[in-house]
């Protein structure tokens, strides 16, 4: 693990050259796996992360299925070559909750009672690791499920804020998280409706509103990187479609030969 710096802030810049209420960049790409009904990678400062949704699809064993809806399951998982020190392969009480937090974050978009009986499955891996998984992990997820035609409210975009050098700071990077004085995770719908709030360290009430805003700001920004990932996945995918439609033989009236 990487020593405690110093200072966290030096001449309004953080450690790693960015404003306080400055986000890592991201890259965002949908549609990356063959075989999910829907998929996404995004990176997020060091952070690498492969979302897949499958579903609606029958719910085994049966005991479990809903009659009137659909029950959302979500698996968190971070690769063990995904941290500096490997991390055990298989579940842990961290991976366990953070997938728990993340399924609720989406359970008031997605519209269940549409598939009832059904199970709809998002995977979340985290191929690397550098602060921010559940937040990039979620955000991932959210454009997997737009992938997979999952109907929904909207999406849903994520970012943490937090409290390093006494000052409220946007999307903590590793040393912030390891060492800073809070990290408060935080997901919401384009509406601003928070749909994951969670909190480490000690925010005084003042503090905690204003790490709030901040938050929203962030998801903000983010919401508008997705919408822009699945406007440009979208518009490329139907003009292509356009393209590949055969031209009518040429000589030949278009339309029916017989009307
Ligand atoms: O990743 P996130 O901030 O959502 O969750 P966290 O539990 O606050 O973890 C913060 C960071 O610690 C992770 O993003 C990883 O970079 C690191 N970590 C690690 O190195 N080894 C672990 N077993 C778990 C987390």
């Amino acid at each position: 693990m990487s020593e405690k710096p110093e200072h966290f802030i030096v001449d309004g810049k953080r450690l790693d050259g960015r404003r306080v209420d400055e986000l890592r960049p991201i890259k965002i790409e949908i549609g990356v796996l063959g075989r999910a009904d829907g998929s996404c990678y995004l990176e997020w400062g060091n952070n690498k992360v492969l979302a897949a949704v499958y579903g609606p699809r029958e719910l085994h064993p049966r005991h479990r299925q809903k009659m009137t809806r659909s029950v959302v399951q979500f698996r968190y998982n971070m690769a063990s070559f995904s941290v500096d020190e490997r991390t055990r392969p298989g579940p842990s009480r961290r991976s366990i909750e953070i997938s728990k937090v993340s399924r609720e974050a989406f359970e008031p978009v997605v519209f269940t009672k549409f598939f009832p009986k059904t199970a709809i499955d998002v995977f979340v891996e985290i191929l690397q690791a550098g602060a921010g998984t559940r937040t990039a992990g979620i955000n991932a997820a959210s454009l997997a499920l737009a992938d997979a035609g999952i109907p929904m409210r909207g999406l849903v975009s994520a970012c943490a804020v937090g409290k390093v050098d006494g000052e409220i700071v946007l999307d903590l990077m590793k040393e912030e998280d390891n060492y800073g004085e809070a990290d408060l995770p935080v997901a919401m719908t384009a509406g601003r409706q928070i749909t994951l709030l969670q909190m480490d360290g000690h925010l005084t009430t003042e503090e905690f509103y204003r790490a709030l805003e901040l938050a929203k700001t962030g998801c903000d920004q983010v919401y508008e990187l997705q919408r822009q990932a699945l406007i440009e996945k979208y518009s490329k995918e139907y003009t292509t479609e356009i393209e590949d439609e055969d031209p009518a033989p040429a000589g030949e009236p278009e339309g029916d030969a017989d009307e």
